[in-house]
């Protein structure tokens, strides 16, 4: 079996693709399109297409630090192969847990009550706690699955989740906790993140996180420029260091569960200590690869940098970050770039923020049609989190992190005369 995820996933399309064994019958499908075969056939195929194929199977992310995430809601297990971490970086299964442990359902009254240790199995590429720079595969076993739950909704399709656009696409689904669109699935993004992490806290120790939930419907944090340290913002279930509109936060996601309905809100994200130099110009501009990292997580509905859309409203002398000299470094006296200028990271913190919207799973009653086109009432059973919020903050850590090392690793490569 080839050992990048991007050969085996040449080698699975091979072998769905090779010619039928003598004595038996090719299936009765169009699969696959004609259009695939066409292409796969051809002779131009090798590196070019092993380019197409890692954008057309979309659960790769990375250029030289590469994961690929795998598993569904109900099935056996969800997990992440990491491609490209160096070797004899320290890792244990304790460090990956943490991260795990913050992302994991039923922390508290404010999330879904599935009860899923998320226990991480190590299954290649560490060797007597050090990385051995061949593929490193993460495996969390599902355990409290009730594919039952879905039974109602086999045929139905919820209002804004991934049910139709599913079955527009492929035809087929997994109906059972909503399969490759559950959030369960970023269990292998925060795995693949801790490791980032660990990799960047060796690569660039001053690197640090102050990630955390800024507003809950309409209830806000005024806004800040202070570094919140991460033991305030884990000291609350809701992930929000103001104490104050924390416990209102709360009382909102527990009203609009007990009324059988969702809320939505932002994450607030601050990087401290990102070296100036991070991003490619053009098309991977640093702030273009953290909106695609932000707006893959599920239920993203906006992601904006520095002043984003308020610097709108403002004239380029008020916008402006003026440069200036600070302890002997060219540094800006404000920060409404967010950090990036260019596309390139200037040493400044990079701060963003994410929008997500209400969880579409709600215990109300809502029309909907089902498969045949046939209106009917879609009621959400099953266990699901009345506020997406509190569970995303490490997802989008681990995200922003993923994003970091990639870049690191890339600028550490260019060569420099
Ligand atoms: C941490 C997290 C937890 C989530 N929990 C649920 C849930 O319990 N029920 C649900 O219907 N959607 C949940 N979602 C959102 C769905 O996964 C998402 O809405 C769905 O995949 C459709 O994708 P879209 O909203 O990006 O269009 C969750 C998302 C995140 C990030």
């Amino acid at each position: 079996m080839p050992d990048s995820p991007r050969e085996r996933n040449l080698f699975f399309i091979d072998q769905t693709l090779s010619a039928p064994k003598p004595g038996r019958r090719a299936p009765d499908t169009d699969f696959p399109p004609r259009e695939m075969r066409k292409r796969l056939n051809s002779p131009l195929r090798r590196e070019a297409d092993s380019d197409f194929i890692e954008r057309f199977m979309g659960s790769i992310f990375g250029k030289l630090f590469q994961i690929s995430t795998f598993g569904e809601s109900h099935g056996a297990g969800i997990g992440v192969v990491i491609d490209g971490c160096p070797a004899q970086l320290p890792i244990s299964a304790e460090t990956i847990q943490a991260e795990l442990d913050r992302r994991r359902p039923g922390q508290s009254d404010l999330s879904t009550p599935r009860k899923e240790g998320d226990r991480v199995e190590i299954l290649s590429g560490v060797y007597q706690g050090l990385t051995t720079g061949t593929p490193i595969a993460l495996l969390v076993r599902n355990t409290d699955h009730r594919p039952q739950a879905y039974d109602k909704l086999r045929d139905q399709f919820r209002p804004s989740h991934a049910d139709f656009t599913y079955i527009a696409k492929y035809g087929f689904r997994n109906p059972e906790g909503g399969g490759r669109a559950s959030a369960r699935e970023t269990i292998g993004r925060v795995a693949a993140g801790a490791v980032a992490k660990q990799l960047l806290a060796a690569l660039c120790p001053e690197i640090a996180f102050s990630c955390y939930v800024e507003s809950v419907a309409e209830i806000a944090m005024p806004e800040s420029d202070t570094f919140f340290p991460q033991a305030l913002i884990e000291a609350v279930p809701v992930r929000c260091p103001d104490s104050a509109v924390a416990d209102k936060m709360a009382n909102r996601i527990k009203s609009a569960r007990s009324n059988g309905d969702s809320v939505g809100g932002t994450i607030r994200c601050k990087i401290r200590g990102v070296p100036a130099g991070l991003g490619e110009p053009i098309f991977d501009r640093l702030e273009a690869d953290l909106a695609k990292a932000m707006l893959s997580i599920p239920a993203t509905k906006g992601f904006e940098i520095g002043s984003g859309f308020a610097g709108t409203q403002m004239s380029g002398s008020q916008h402006n970050d003026a440069f200036e000299m600070r302890d002997g470094k060219i540094r800006t006296v404000t920060n409404r770039s967010g950090g990036v200028q260019g596309g390139i990271s200037n040493g400044e913190t990079v701060t963003f923020r994410v929008a997500f919207k209400p969880t579409p799973t709600i215990a109300q009653k809502q029309m909907s049609v089902d498969a045949s086109g046939t209106p009917c009432e879609v009621i959400g059973h099953g266990r699901h989190d009345p506020c997406v919020l509190p569970r995303a903050v490490p997802i989008v850590e681990a995200m922003a992190a993923l994003v970091l090392v990639d870049h690191l690793l890339r600028q550490t490569a260019q060569r420099r005369f």
